[in-house]
């Protein structure tokens, strides 16, 4: 008979922006592949009861993402609780976007504080542990948007595409020292983050085309993971077969 590899099983998996969407799928594609996990978001009550529902272990930090002090919360939680760390997914992140009369200015630089300052706090961290014990990866969750260019949505496409260029350095910075580091790019996937153009009547592409769906995600995550260790899946491109991409 032959034997079933599970190349993920008792990895710890630590996962920001899990209390929905992409996060939430993704984590819960890594408890099914046998990682135990460490999830964090600001809503608390959404990752108590995604622990709960996860069929491995989990355990939350409630946070915001931009706070100094969480990446290293993130850290010693997943020692203290499991005595180990191996995988990042830097996924964390809102859209702002709209016209030039009427874009929401504080939101953009908010936006440009999770969607790239959190994530360069992170890696870095996580980085730094991973080299020392010379094994761990990291996956920043960028967007098709770093390749398009669309007026209402500079900003968020400009740091998507400056993640991109960032992970690829700390992937060059790294190289041969065990530790992996990829994007993931994926296309108009259904979930929340829509939730504020919607509540300002602007038009949302996810409403309009087939969109992925979160777990369509979190499986091509799953795929760039469970590489062997020689093997890094440096970039992925996700988008719907109806996308004009
Ligand atoms: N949906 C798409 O079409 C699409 C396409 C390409 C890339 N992406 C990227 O995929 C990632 C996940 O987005 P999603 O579509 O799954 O959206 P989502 O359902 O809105 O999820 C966003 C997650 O980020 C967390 N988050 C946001 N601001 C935070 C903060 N200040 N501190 C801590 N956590 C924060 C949210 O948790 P709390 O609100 O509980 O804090 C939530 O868990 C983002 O990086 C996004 O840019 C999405």
């Amino acid at each position: 008979m032959s034997e079933y590899k599970r190349p993920l099983e008792g990895k710890v998996a630590i996962i920001t922006g899990a209390s929905s969407g992409i996060g939430e799928a993704i984590a819960h594609e890594l408890s099914t592949a046998g990682c135990s996990l460490v999830l964090t978001a600001r809503r608390t009550d959404r990752l108590n009861a995604l622990c709960a529902r996860l069929p491995g272990p989990a355990v939350p930090l409630g946070a915001e993402i931009d706070d100094p002090a969480t990446a290293n919360a993130l850290l010693e939680l997943a020692h203290q609780t499991y005595g180990r760390a191996d995988i990042l997914i830097n996924n964390a992140g809102m859209l702002v976007s709209g016209t030039l009369d009427t874009i929401d200015i504080d939101g953009l630089v908010q936006m440009t504080r999770i969607n790239y300052n959190a994530v360069v706090r992170t890696s870095y961290v996580f980085a730094r542990a991973f080299k020392q014990q010379a094994a761990g990866s990291i996956i920043n969750v960028s967007s098709v948007g770093a390749y398009l260019s669309h007026s209402s949505m500079g900003v968020y496409a400009g740091l998507k595409q400056a993640v991109e260029i960032f992970s690829t350095a700390l992937r060059v910075e790294l190289k041969g020292s065990g530790v992996r580091v990829g994007t993931i790019a994926p296309g108009t996937t259904d979930t929340e983050i829509f939730d504020r153009l919607r509540a300002s009547g602007q038009q949302v592409r996810a409403d309009q085309t087939p969109a992925l769906q979160p777990a369509d995600v979190a499986s091509a995550v799953r795929y760039m993971l469970e590489q062997p260790a020689h093997a890094n899946v440096a970039r992925l491109l996700l988008v719907s077969s109806s996308e004009s991409v």
